[in-house]
């Protein structure tokens, strides 16, 4: 699939893109002609998907990275930039699940999906916006996978609901922002995806239900008018989408993919 309009191949970063929806999204921008370059905490993880999809014969680079850390961001979007050039799309997709009875939180637990999934956004964003080139360039695409859980609260969620409410809120106002500059700010909004996250969640609930992983699987099913979880390729799809010429006039929107699960 081809979407790039001239003969300048256009740059994007991945966050998190070892491992489920991240990985997807790679491979698809790539696919689209994007260069593509992805980070992760696992060094040897991301050596693996570059690895992985330089073999499929996608232009794919990546260096290790902490979203939760300033400085690594810094040095991961400037490795970005000397590799590849400026940046056109930037997708914050690293994240992490996380919850349990709120009045037992530890305040370590919370600080970390905080960190991990809303301030990580702001602050790769702001890097990429400015170490990346995106605020001098009259066209770019920033997406952040956020969740249906950024639209509605999720019991014994609190944290990851606050993280992605968080996400939808910036991103509507950081879309109004840049509109006249030609950057969109989007938000997908995932349901139930099935990736190693998605079974962690599982497991979280079965020992909080006291019951096992396939009945905590039928019950979340039943929840979704669709009756099953969507894939990792269904989210990076509307990514896909996203990042091209034909989305110019879609900002400041979280869009739900997820069989019906969000109604708004
Ligand atoms: N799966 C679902 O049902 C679902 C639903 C709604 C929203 N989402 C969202 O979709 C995104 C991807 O989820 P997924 O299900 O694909 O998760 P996943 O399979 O667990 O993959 C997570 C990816 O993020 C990376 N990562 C985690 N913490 C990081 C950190 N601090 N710094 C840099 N990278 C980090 C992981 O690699 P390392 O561990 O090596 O860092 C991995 O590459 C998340 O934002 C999640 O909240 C998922």
């Amino acid at each position: 699939m081809t979407d790039q309009t001239d003969q300048v191949q256009r740059v994007a970063v991945v966050t998190g893109a070892t491992s489920g929806i991240g990985l997807a999204v790679a491979r698809l921008l790539a696919g689209q002609g994007h260069r593509v370059f992805i980070g992760a905490r696992s060094a040897e993880n991301v050596a693996a998907t570059v690895k992985q999809l330089t073999d499929e014969g996608l232009d794919v680079d990546g260096a290790a990275v902490d979203v939760r850390d300033k400085a690594a961001i810094r040095t991961w979007i400037q490795t970005a930039v000397d590799r590849y050039g400026t940046l056109d799309v930037v997708v914050n997709n690293a994240g992490r699940s996380g919850g349990g009875v709120t009045a037992d939180i530890a305040d370590e637990l919370w600080d970390d999906v905080i960190d991990t999934n809303l301030n990580s956004v702001f602050r790769v964003t702001r890097e990429a916006l400015t170490t990346g080139g995106m605020r001098d360039k009259n066209r770019g695409r920033i997406i952040n996978i956020a969740s249906t859980a950024g639209k509605q609260g999720v019991v014994l969620g609190a944290p990851y609901s606050a993280s992605k409410h968080g996400v939808v809120g910036f991103t509507k106002a950081l879309g109004n922002e840049l509109a006249p500059t030609g950057i969109t700010v989007n938000a997908v909004c995932p349901g139930y995806v099935e990736t190693p996250m998605a079974q962690r969640v599982r497991q979280g609930y079965a020992a909080a239900y006291d019951t096992d992983e396939a009945a905590i699987l039928e019950k979340f099913q039943a929840k979704i008018p669709l009756g099953r979880y969507s894939t990792p390729e269904e989210v990076a799809g509307l990514v896909g989408y996203l990042a091209s010429d034909t989305a110019a006039s879609i900002t400041s929107q979280a869009l739900n993919v997820c069989g019906g699960l969000g109604n708004f």
